[in-house]
């Protein structure tokens, strides 16, 4: 076994989908590094916190080394913020924020990690993009521009690395029941959104976070540059 062997980083894992994420690696065996915004924040039991915000690409690219210096078998580009608009109303730097966090901070990890990835021949990389990576709303212009992007990176990334045994995927969430999802529709727009979701509700964040740790795990031996829309059937309307 590689000293990265079964080690996790999971950015955004103090609340939702990067919460349940880690909980779910954690019991599957692996040690689990979460991050968050807050000095003194707290992580699911078991897991260790690091403060880092993501949304300054100066910050974030030398908690990426700190990182690399650690050395992980997994990534998972979790951590997120989105910020609904219209484009002539958006201002610069919210737009630099959404893709600092959802773009530029995963590009930057993926770079520093990659490396003791290829040395240890085992690498799983899952970049959590959104149904809005794939289609899209009014007033998501900065956000599924960095969700497109994200998927871009994922399969170029996917190509460079697949000789070396490092798998790069993403998982496109549709509406999941978390702080983020309270925050930009509010109770009516749920119910809104609810209503045009087939199975008629909202995503648990344990739904989209037991995928992304089967992504993570030595189960998937062949899945790359792929991305899996777990959406209770939003997007086949
Ligand atoms: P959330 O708002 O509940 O949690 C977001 C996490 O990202 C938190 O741990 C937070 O600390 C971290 N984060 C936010 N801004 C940060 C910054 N500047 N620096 C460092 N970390 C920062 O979000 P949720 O809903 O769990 O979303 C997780 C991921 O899933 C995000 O990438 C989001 O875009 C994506 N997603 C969420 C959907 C939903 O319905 N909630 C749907 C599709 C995708």
């Amino acid at each position: 076994m590689s000293r990265t062997a079964r080690r996790a980083l999971v950015t955004g894992g103090t609340r939702g989908i990067g919460e349940a994420t880690a909980i779910v690696l954690r019991d599957a065996g692996f040690d689990v590094v979460i991050t968050g915004t807050r000095d003194g924040g707290a992580a699911p039991a078991g897991c260790k916190y690091v403060a880092v915000d993501l949304a300054k690409p100066a910050n974030a690219e030398a908690f990426a080394g700190e990182m690399a210096a650690e050395g992980f078998s997994v990534l998972v580009n979790n951590a997120g913020m989105n910020k609904v608009g219209r484009v002539e109303d958006y201002a610069l730097a919210d737009l630099e924020n959404v893709l600092n966090v959802n773009l530029v901070a995963p590009y930057l990890l993926c770079r520093a990690l990659v490396p003791g990835m290829r040395e240890a021949k085992f690498g799983r990389i899952v970049n959590i993009t959104s149904i809005f990576g794939l289609v899209s709303k009014a007033g998501r212009s900065a956000y599924s521009s960095s969700k497109f992007g994200l998927l871009g990176l994922t399969r170029a990334l996917a190509l460079e690395v697949a000789a070396d045994n490092v798998l790069v995927n993403c998982v496109a969430p549709g509406f999941v029941d978390t702080d983020m999802t309270r925050r930009v529709l509010g109770d009516a727009g749920i119910a809104e959104m609810v209503r045009q979701v087939p199975m008629g509700r909202l995503a648990k964040p344990e739904e989209i976070a037991r995928f992304i740790a089967f992504l993570c795990g030595d189960d998937n031996s062949f899945m790359t540059g792929q991305t899996v829309v777990i959406d209770g059937g939003f997007t086949c309307v």
